[in-house]
This record gives C-alpha cells, sequence and structure tokens, in this order.
C-alpha cells in the first residue's frame, strides 16, 4: 500500500536543472508577488521567522536554533518581504555529510529543516522561490550535491511544491512526528 502511494507520488525520473527553475521562479515573482522580495535573513529578521513558524507549523524550536542556522548556513537562509518590509516566509537549511540517496557515496547534502509561508501572502509562487534560492545557493555557495527534506505524509501542498522542484520520496519514517504522523523524505540530487 505505501509502496503504492510512493509510487504515484514518484513523479518521473527527470530532476529539473536548478537554474531552469530559478528562471521560473523570477517568472512566477515577477507575474504574482510584484510586491515582494526575496533575501537572505538578516539577524534582526529572526524573531519574525521564529513568529511565522509558530504561526504556520507545529514543528518549533528555541531561539538558539534558528540564530544558529543563520550563524552556520547564512547564505541558504532566505526570507519573504513585502515592499514595506514585512516578514512573510522563510526558508532555513543546514549541511549534512551523508551517505547519498542517488550517489554511492558521501555527499554533503542539503537540508531544508523548515519552510513556512503565511496564509494570506500564500500561492503567488513565494514557496517555490524560496526553495529555489535555497537550493541554488547549498548548490554554489556549500557544494552540496544532493538536497533532501523530510514532510508529513499528509501535508500536499508541500509535497507538490517539492515534486515541481525535482524531489522525489527516497523514505519513509514512521511516526516521525510527536503526534505519531509518518513523514516522507524527499530528496534530489543538485544542481
Ligand atoms: C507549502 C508552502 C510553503 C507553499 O507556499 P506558497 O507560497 O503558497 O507556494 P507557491 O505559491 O510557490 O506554490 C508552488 C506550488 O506548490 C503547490 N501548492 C502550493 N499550495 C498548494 C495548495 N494549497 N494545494 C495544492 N498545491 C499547492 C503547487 O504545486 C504550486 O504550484 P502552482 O502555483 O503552479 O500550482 C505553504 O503552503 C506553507 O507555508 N504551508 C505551511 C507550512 C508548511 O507546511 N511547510 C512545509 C513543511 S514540510
Amino acid at each position: 500500500m505505501i509502496f503504492d502511494i510512493i509510487r504515484s507520488r514518484r513523479g518521473g525520473d527527470e530532476f529539473p536543472d536548478i537554474y531552469e527553475l530559478y528562471r521560473e521562479a523570477e517568472k512566477r515573482l515577477r507575474s504574482r508577488a510584484r510586491d515582494y522580495r526575496i533575501r537572505n535573513a538578516r539577524e534582526e529578521d529572526l524573531e519574525y521567522v521564529k513568529m511565522i513558524n509558530y504561526k504556520t507549523l507545529p514543528e518549533n524550536y528555541p531561539s538558539y536554533f534558528f540564530h544558529d542556522l543563520w550563524s552556520r548556513y547564512g547564505k541558504s537562509f532566505y526570507v519573504a518581504e513585502t515592499i514595506d518590509g514585512r516578514i512573510v516566509g522563510y526558508v532555513m537549511c543546514r549541511v549534512e555529510l551523508k551517505p547519498g540517496f542517488f550517489k554511492k557515496f558521501l555527499v554533503r547534502s542539503g537540508h531544508i529543516v523548515s519552510i513556512a509561508v503565511l496564509k494570506d501572502h500564500r500561492r503567488r509562487g513565494l514557496g517555490y522561490a524560496l526553495m529555489v534560492y535555497a537550493m541554488k545557493s547549498l548548490y554554489e555557495e556549500y557544494n552540496c550535491g544532493e538536497t533532501f527534506l523530510e514532510v508529513r505524509v499528509t501535508n500536499n501542498p508541500a509535497i507538490n511544491l517539492y515534486t515541481k522542484l525535482g524531489y522525489r520520496i527516497v523514505k519513509v519514517i514512521h511516526h516521525y512526528y510527536l503526534d505519531g504522523e509518518d513523514a516522507y523524505v524527499m530528496a534530489r540530487p543538485l544542481p
């Protein structure tokens, strides 16, 4: 049963190139999110990032966790902000050396630790752009050969987003979340 679900959500075998995705992200921002911009997070953004995380996800973290990711992997920590300077979304990552899902040796893998966009600002391409900016930086700045993430098996908006960006389900972790829900691990090679 679970393998049928995985198979049906696996998508094609092609991994879209991150530069192709980047051009698409820019196009989406120009057409649907003219009043927003994506930029690297600054230290003073972290309290807003934490607030968005609390509002949108059950997986929450203490302040030092956000600060640690920002100070170690700041080039892949992005925020989406309105033209009047309100932070409405973020993505934060970590780099891990681990056995590859696609390469049979240790790889530097860019772990998408958390991404969220505030409800009123969704469906404009911000989630797509945040992800693509992070993936590009994981490759260019941190030399990652793969990227991966965990997602609740019922989180269809996020699963759709990741699938569109070339991520494939590579594993199921049973009872991964504190409330007992399973997680898909989704991954793709870079670039
Ligand atoms: C997942 C999330 C970040 C998407 O952000 P967003 O800015 O709305 O995403 P985008 O507008 O860039 O959408 C990109 C793609 O994602 C998918 N998607 C986004 N929202 C969706 C929804 N409600 N239903 C189905 N698919 C959806 C679509 O494939 C969409 O592509 P399209 O615009 O061509 O249809 C946002 O829904 C969110 O913050 N959710 C709560 C936090 C969360 O679940 N984070 C992920 C934890 S693993």
